[in-house]
């Protein structure tokens, strides 16, 4: 059996949401606290095992993604240095240490399967990590990373495995969502995946959170995959297929999951990131607890 050892990170949509900043700043490269979103993932890829990450981005406007990884200039080392900081640096400096970081163009924003698509070069012949460069993942004290844990249930299964939240009925139209063959096991079978159904149409409440482990037959389904909802080539569609074919497996979500793609849901991120962080924490506590709202 194969090892994960590669992710995808698709980074080259439009973020609208978040404009007018990610008119020049690209959303992950946004801080959550100090460090940009692209850090949290590449952490938690390395946490995972991962030791190649393949950032999907377009032709211009990204260049800071994989800039970022490069070495500090000699100006700013000699700073550090002079002011024995340097350990300002330590947790950039460990993910250069552990993961091989590298780019590829999606020409055109024509949909997260696209990108996924893109990468298919990059990849191979191997199974691999995809993870959304706008979902943040927080494992809680005792609680494995999510996606640790879906490498290893493919490793178990040979299958690929995505990570599901449940999510209330009136938010089933934001996400894909699965059909589970028995939505109490964990992992559950997947029979199929709609791209946000509407109440109605929904299977389940079974949330996609952009976390997913697939084998290389992922991409022969996305090259047979016709675009979908909104013009765009959807992941959704070519992971049905591969349900029907080789077979999907779905994990429950048991991290904290944050939509930093969204504004209140990275609020809520530096919020709770702030919380937790030693030397901000109680001064940001004590702030939030004054405030007369
Ligand atoms: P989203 O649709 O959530 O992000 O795609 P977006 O398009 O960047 O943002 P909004 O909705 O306009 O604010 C989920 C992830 O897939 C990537 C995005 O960069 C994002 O991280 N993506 C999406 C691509 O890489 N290529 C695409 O064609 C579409």
């Amino acid at each position: 059996m194969k090892k994960v050892k590669k992710a995808l990170l698709p980074a080259a949509g439009l973020g609208t949401r978040f404009l007018p900043v990610t008119k020049s700043v690209p959303k992950e490269m946004l801080p959550i606290v100090a460090k940009p979103i692209l850090l949290h993932l590449a952490e938690e890829l390395v946490s995972a095992g991962i030791e190649e990450l393949i950032l999907v981005v377009p032709p211009k406007g990204k260049e800071s993604l994989l800039d970022f990884f490069s070495s500090p200039s000699a100006d700013l080392s000699d700073a550090l240095e002079a002011s024995q900081r340097q350990d300002l640096l330590d947790s950039l400096e460990k993910v250069q240490a552990s993961l091989k970081i590298r780019s590829v163009i999606q020409e055109k924003p024509m949909g997260l399967g696209h990108a996924v698509l893109t990468g298919k070069s990059a990849i191979g012949d191997e199974p691999f990590a995809v993870i959304l460069g706008d979902e943040l993942s927080f494992a809680p004290a005792g609680t494995t990373p999510i996606l640790k844990n879906l490498i290893e249930v493919y490793q178990e299964t040979s299958l690929s495995t995505v990570a599901v939240m449940s999510v209330p009925s009136s938010e089933v139209n934001k996400y894909g969502i699965i059909q589970p063959q028995d939505e109490n096991a964990n992992p559950m079978r997947v029979l199929s995946v709609i791209e946000k159904p509407s109440i109605e149409k929904a299977p389940s409440r079974w949330a996609l959170p952009g976390r997913y482990v697939f084998s290389s037959e992922i991409f022969e389904h996305l090259q047979n995959t016709d675009a979908g909802v909104g013009g765009e080539i959807q992941l959704s569609d070519a992971m049905s297929l591969l349900a029907e074919t080789q077979g999907l497996m779905a994990l429950k979500n048991r991290c904290l999951r944050y939509d930093a793609g969204d504004k209140l849901g990275y609020i809520k991120a530096n919020i709770e990131y702030g919380l937790r962080d030693p030397e901000l924490g109680p001064k940001l506590k004590e702030y939030l607890s004054s405030l007369k709202l």
